[in-house]
């Protein structure tokens, strides 16, 4: 076979047999096939298009190009993979759940991307807490513990490292094809039985219209089924953030507050919870997505998730005393500005986006990809659309290096949630929002089997 005819021929739209498939991804791992020949062929695959049998072919090839783990635990392996949001720190709080419930969650994460946060990220800001382990580690916190979030080591699925750069800069990152492979290759190759996909849409998201996000869920949803995974996906919306904060360090302090109960965040329990109950279904760990949701409530309300995540953290390096002295482990910016309300105001709108672009600025994401992160800056007591803000109460804090950079971020930042005045007869009872909120949860996509 010659890389140059298989390229021809997907230029010319052809269909890809699987050998072919497979002898492109040999090629890219092993450096047989060139860089302009992997190029080329990411081109053609983004003009041209897969079917969902080649898709699932150039899944399993690139998934089968490292280490494919397999583990032989007493429940299913499960997982979740989010497309990427704001204040998106569900992973930190969905795994310890899911293990609570007998769920084994072997999560392979990943750093921030474009203006999203990322959970290595996240996790990176817990003093000790190793994010790169070696297997036998990662092996024995899964098995011990019920969940162990990581991020991808060099054996797993090295096809992709070396085609999402050649990608990175050759304008075909966009290729819902490739997208569908890189994401599923990783994932697959952590020897899972089920996963819940969370795509994400809106205006802090990569797919900002509903069509976007359904292509790339549906894609996600087929081909992962269609290589054996038992596979869902929630499109949820991402027009504001999630959490009310957004930054590493304050995501994990958020994360803690959730587990322990300390406060409660609706949009994000929804999330979380919908997600869990997938698994769970899916895993056959329940037999409704109703019992699902009961049993993860109760993980929460006995302190189980809690205790598994401090287990986690502690088996991975961090402090054994991590849940209960969170707010002394954690870094703290130097500098912070709350920007408050001087009349009784509704919060109509975010830009979600900029709030993410905002925490890069403070330095809290990357520039280059060889940038340090400073783990402790970033946004807090972010307001929610529909809200009324009282005279006085924050609309948002930020927590930055210096002044300077906590006035004039945060100021950007204030910039990007729209308010407008509310009457007297207007404003909702204390605590209350002042309209049906939207939907969290707006589509469900996959087999209905399982539920
Ligand atoms: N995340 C990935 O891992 N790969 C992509 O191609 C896009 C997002």
């Amino acid at each position: 076979m010659l890389p140059q005819e298989i390229i021809r021929r997907k230029r010319d739209g052809g269909k890809l047999t699987g050998a072919e498939i497979r002898f492109m991804v040999e090629g890219l791992t092993s450096g047989a096939v060139g860089e302009g020949q992997v190029a080329a062929f990411a081109m053609a695959v983004l003009l041209k298009g897969m079917s969902i049998d080649e898709r699932v072919a150039l899944t399993l090839a690139m998934r089968d190009s490292g280490t494919v783990l397999r583990w032989d635990l007493p429940g299913p392996v499960l997982d979740k993979h989010s497309s990427g949001g704001i204040g998106d720190n569900v992973s930190l709080m969905l795994a310890p759940m899911v293990a609570a419930c007998g769920g084994f969650v072997p999560m392979i994460s990943g750093r921030g991307l474009g203006h999203t946060g990322g959970t290595l990220d996240k996790l990176d800001s817990i003093p000790g807490y190793r994010t790169q382990p070696d297997n036998a580690l990662f092996e024995k916190v899964v098995r011990e513990v019920g969940c162990a979030i990581i991020g991808q080591t060099a054996d797993l699925a090295p096809a992709d490292k070396r085609l999402y750069a050649i990608r990175d800069v050759t304008g075909t990152v966009e290729s819902i094809d490739l997208i569908t492979a890189s994401i599923l290759s990783k994932k697959l190759a952590a020897g899972l039985d089920g996963l819940v996909l969370d795509v994400k849409c809106g205006n802090g998201a990569f797919m900002s219209s509903l069509g976007e996000a359904q292509g790339l869920a549906r894609s996600l949803v087929d081909v992962a089924n269609g290589a054996g995974v038992r596979t869902r996906a929630l499109i949820t919306d991402m027009n504001e953030p999630l959490a009310p904060a957004a930054g590493n360090a304050a995501e994990v302090a958020v994360a803690v507050a959730f587990l322990t109960r300390a406060k409660r965040f609706p949009r994000l329990e929804e999330v979380t919870i919908e997600l869990g109950a997938e698994m769970l279904v899916i895993g056959r760990l329940a037999s409704t997505l109703d019992e699902a949701r009961t049993r993860l409530t109760a993980t929460l309300d006995t302190g189980r998730a809690a205790e598994i995540f401090g287990r986690m953290v502690a088996g991975l390096g961090g402090p054994v005393d991590f849940v209960e002295r969170y707010q002394d482990h954690l870094p703290q910016a130097a500098h912070t500005r709350s920007f408050l309300s001087d009349r009784v105001q509704r919060v109509v709108d975010i830009d979600t986006r900029s709030l993410g672009v905002a925490v890069i600025e403070l330095g809290g994401g990357r520039v280059l990809p060889t940038d340090q992160i400073n783990p402790a800056v970033g946004l807090t007591d972010i307001v929610r659309i529909g809200q009324v803000v009282r005279r006085a109460s924050p609309i948002l804090t930020c927590h930055a290096a210096t002044a300077e950079k906590a006035e004039e971020i945060g100021l950007k930042a204030r910039l990007a949630i729209d308010l407008e005045d509310v009457t007297f007869e207007e404003q909702p009872p204390l605590g209350q929002m002042s309209e049906p909120e939207r939907p969290t949860i707006i589509e469900r996509i996959g087999p209905e089997e399982w539920t």
